[in-house]
């Protein structure tokens, strides 16, 4: 499945010109951090060149130049180093890291490999004459924007926010007219002759409607999932930042995004990128938890999605407590293929396709090993590997491919039956049947194990079988769902397992948002204008349905700061689905924490959870700490007098006030583990909350008080969760402590690795 989801090539050097001097010897880019802005006005230019030039021999002056330059929330640059150079600079002083400039990928699958459904969750939270201006400003970090997208309309939106300061920049195709009261800003980094905030991509345009898009009727693809389009806050305002062109995503531009976006007075960050969860090395060489940190120093939330890596556990990214990080599930939508064959059976698979068969005629259907080219193995035919069909046994006919080989993806067995002039395709593969594999006019349809052993039966049962293939009708209150989708990139983090990651899931597969419209042959039914809309799915598809709904929370509580709002939407997540029992995996499994963080996001009951826990910017510098910072580099990153903990060990990265908890190591040997919390009141002051756990059997959890009341004019009260191993079984132990004041359900997530 993973292979599949590549789409955007990765080269390694994203500017021409770098190749030019690569060649000469060791140069690269690298990013150079130095920590917090003293004042936050900028102007560093100077003292950055200063510090180039006190490294880069005379000689090749021309280097001294500045990449990128940092210095409104925080100060460093990129620049042209060798490696030796790199190595020197991280020794200086005011440095606090030079790493390599990575290159980061979109969290996004292929658009047309899969499709839609709105999603009736968001749209419930709505009246649709809620469409007043709102102050709130999301920056989205991405490939850009479609600025005549009618999601991008600001009829009926009051004038832009004074606290806005930001610009709308010109550029190729763009204009500052392009912009208005809903895209408020657009930034873009690339500097050649081309250069606009334009997104050529789609992926930006989709992700920023998809948490800030104004409502539009009858939106659909092609017909399919027609209904309202609209963001999850669709008053919010927008300000496009560009920092992903078609190979890929630049990690010193999307530092430079992040810093802009600060500068410029954006509430939220919504970045559905990440960098290769192989590649990750540290918090302080990755440029979104960088960047992401300062950010949340000022009160600005990030919300970023997990990662397209799944389902391999240990492939989450974006894993900083102080960044929100969300995986993907499915909605209740379903894109219903009807497979009919000639024995007027039929059955129901699952594809976007506008086929043009109808129920009239029947077409000859066979089994790809069947149609094998010749000295092609059978395992290749039947997968439908490139080569191994022959198209004159293949042509007219309707081809059964199985899906045993991942490197074959959907679209690759379509491209192989289609160059054998085969009728249509049909793919049997149950996890497939939940990412809706988009095949654009060409008939397909993905069916599950036990149909496609009928449909095989069928084949093997009369001498001239024969099938047609519909056209996808969608299917609404579709169950179970929300499922956790295949792709989606689990946890523990690779980084530390004392923190709790994914947070939290949100609808990630099929999801209908605008889209930069163009024709792609094959794929849009005849007759039918250029799409406005498309379904893509991929954690990036999540990460704005959080975004949003962060929005929709900080217009009803403008006072709420990012960890409460992040806390609130965490203890309130939603754990069972439309059947009303757990969640589960694609594979019909109980969908742990590792999977599924929380569980699916739950706007409305965010609105009043009860009790908080409050994540400070001193609680993210000792979860730094534990990490194993020396102060001195967090005196650097903060600007303050900050020092550490006397006592430091990466243990106690379990005792940072987090909404969830986990702990890498519990040895059955080990004395109890104590862990403490603090919570926030944000209810009713009369509020008497008591405790009840849920664990795993073998795992002892005690809580200490059981019973927290706030009447006395409390507001905060601390309680301590005492964990025993000693009789659990070995692995990752989860469950959950659920305080209760007979209105407010309190969820707090554990997942304890007995070992
Ligand atoms: C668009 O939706 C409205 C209802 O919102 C409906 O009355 C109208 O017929 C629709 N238009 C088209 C072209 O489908
Ligand atoms: C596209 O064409 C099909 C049939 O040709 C029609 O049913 C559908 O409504 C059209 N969709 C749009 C968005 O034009
Ligand atoms: C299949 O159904 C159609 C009408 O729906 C009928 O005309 C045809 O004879 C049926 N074929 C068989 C094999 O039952
Ligand atoms: C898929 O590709 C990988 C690497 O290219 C290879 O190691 C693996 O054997 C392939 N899988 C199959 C089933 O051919
Ligand atoms: C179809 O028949 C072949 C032998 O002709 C047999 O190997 C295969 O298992 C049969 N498949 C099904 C699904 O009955
Ligand atoms: C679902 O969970 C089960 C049990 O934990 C696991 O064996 C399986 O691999 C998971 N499936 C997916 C697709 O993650
Ligand atoms: C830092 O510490 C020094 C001496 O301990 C003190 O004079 C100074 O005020 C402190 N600065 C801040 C920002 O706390
Ligand atoms: C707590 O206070 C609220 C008003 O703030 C009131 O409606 C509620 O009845 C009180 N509950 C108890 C148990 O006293
Ligand atoms: C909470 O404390 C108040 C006073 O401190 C007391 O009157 C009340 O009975 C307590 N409530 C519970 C449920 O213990």
């Amino acid at each position: 499945m993973a292979s599949m989801l590549q789409f955007f090539p990765i080269l390694y050097l994203p500017f021409i010109f770098i190749y030019c001097t690569a060649f000469k010897s060791n140069l690269k880019p690298y990013i150079v951090y130095l920590g917090s802005s003293s004042n936050g006005n900028g102007g560093e230019d100077l003292s950055h060149l200063q510090l180039l030039s006190s490294l880069i021999p005379s000689e090749e002056s021309d280097r001294i130049s500045l990449l990128q330059s940092y210095s409104h929330a925080f100060k460093g640059f990129s620049a042209i180093l060798t490696e030796n150079e790199a190595s020197r600079l991280s020794g200086y002083d005011k440095v606090v890291s030079v790493f390599p400039d990575p290159v980061l990928k979109l969290h996004t699958t292929r658009s047309w490999e899969f499709l839609e459904a709105v999603d009736d969750k968001f749209r419930s939270i709505h009246p649709s004459n809620e469409h007043k201006s709102s102050d709130i400003i999301i920056g989205v970090i991405d490939t850009g924007i479609w600025p005549e997208s009618p999601s991008f309309s600001d009829e009926g939106i009051g004038k832009i926010p004074s606290k806005w300061k930001g610009v709308c920049m010109e550029g190729s195709n763009f204009k500052k007219s392009n912009c208005n009261r809903k895209l408020i800003g657009a930034r873009f980094y690339n500097k050649n002759r081309k250069g606009s905030p334009r997104d050529n991509i789609g992926h930006g345009t989709h992700v920023a409607s998809t948490a800030a898009g104004a409502p539009v009727d009858n939106a659909s693809y092609y017909g399919l999932a027609l209904g309202i389009a609209r963001g999850g806050l669709p008053s919010a305002r927008i300000a496009s930042y560009q920092a992903c062109l078609t190979d890929g995503c630049s990690g010193s531009v999307i530092l430079k995004a992040i810093d802009d976006a600060i500068k410029d007075g954006v509430d939220i960050i919504s970045i559905s990128i990440g960098i290769s969860s192989i590649m990750q090395s540290d918090f302080l060489n990755d440029p979104i938890a960088i960047g992401a940190f300062h950010a949340e120093q000022r009160g600005i939330m990030v919300v970023c999605s997990a990662g397209n890596d799944g389902p391999d556990p240990y492939s989450v990214v974006n894993t900083a407590p102080w960044i929100f990080t969300v995986s993907a599930s499915t909605i209740d939508r379903n894109f219903q293929t009807t497979v009919v064959l000639g024995n007027n059976q039929s059955y129901e698979g699952t594809a976007i396709n506008f086929s043009p068969l109808t129920h009239g005629k029947a077409y000859p259907l066979a089994f790809g090993e069947k149609v094998a080219a010749s000295f092609t193995p059978a395992f290749d035919a039947r997968n439908c590997i490139p080569g191994s069909i022959d198209p004159k046994k293949a042509a007219g006919k309707i081809i059964v491919c199985v899906n045993e080989d991942p490197n074959v993806s959907n679209r690759i067995k379509k491209l192989v039956v289609e160059d054998a002039k085969a009728k249509g395709l049909i793919i049997i593969d149950t996890e497939g049947q939940l990412l809706p594999f988009d095949s654009g006019t060409y008939p397909s349809a993905v069916i599950g194990e036990s149909t496609g052993s009928r449909i095989l039966s069928y084949i093997n049962s009369t001498k001239k079988p024969t099938a047609t293939i519909l056209p996808t009708k969608v299917v609404p209150r579709f169950k179970p769902a929300p499922v956790v989708a295949p792709f989606s990139s689990r946890g523990p983090g690779g980084l530390t397992e004392n923190i709790l990651k994914p947070d939290i899931m949100a609808p990630g597969v099929a999801i209908l948002a605008a889209i930069v419209p163009k024709i792609i042959p094959g794929y849009s039914p005849p007759g039918n204008k250029t799409s406005l809309f498309s379904i893509r799915s991929g954690t990036s598809m999540a990460c704005p349905h959080v975004t949003g709904v962060v929005a929709f929370i900080k217009s009803k509580h403008p006072h709420w700061s990012s960890s409460i709002t992040k806390s609130a939407l965490m203890t309130t997540a939603s754990v069972s689905n439309n059947l009303g029992k757990p969640l589960t995996n694609s594979s019909d499994y109980y969908a742990n924490p590792h999977e599924a963080g929380v569980g699916e996001i739950s706007p409305i009951r965010a609105l009043d959870p009860g009790l908080v826990f409050e994540t400070t910017v001193q609680d993210y510098l000792y979860f730094l700490c534990y990490f194993g910072y020396k102060p001195k580099i967090l005196r650097s990153i903060t600007n303050t007098n900050f020092s550490c903990p006397k006592i430091s060990a990466e243990k106690f990265i379990s005792n940072i006030n987090y909404p969830t908890i986990s702990i890498a190591s519990l040895k059955k040997n080990e004395d109890i583990r104590k862990i403490k919390r603090v919570v926030t009141n944000v209810g009713s002051s009369n509020a008497t909350y008591t405790s009840n756990v849920e664990a795993p059997p073998g795992l002892k959890v005690l809580v200490f008080p059981n019973r927290l009341n706030f009447s006395a004019g409390l507001k905060r009260a601390a309680f301590k969760i005492f964990f025993d191993g000693k009789e659990a079984s070995k692995g990752y132990n989860y469950g959950a402590i659920k305080w209760f004041d007979g209105l407010h359900v309190v969820r707090v997530v554990f997942a304890v690795n007995v070992e």
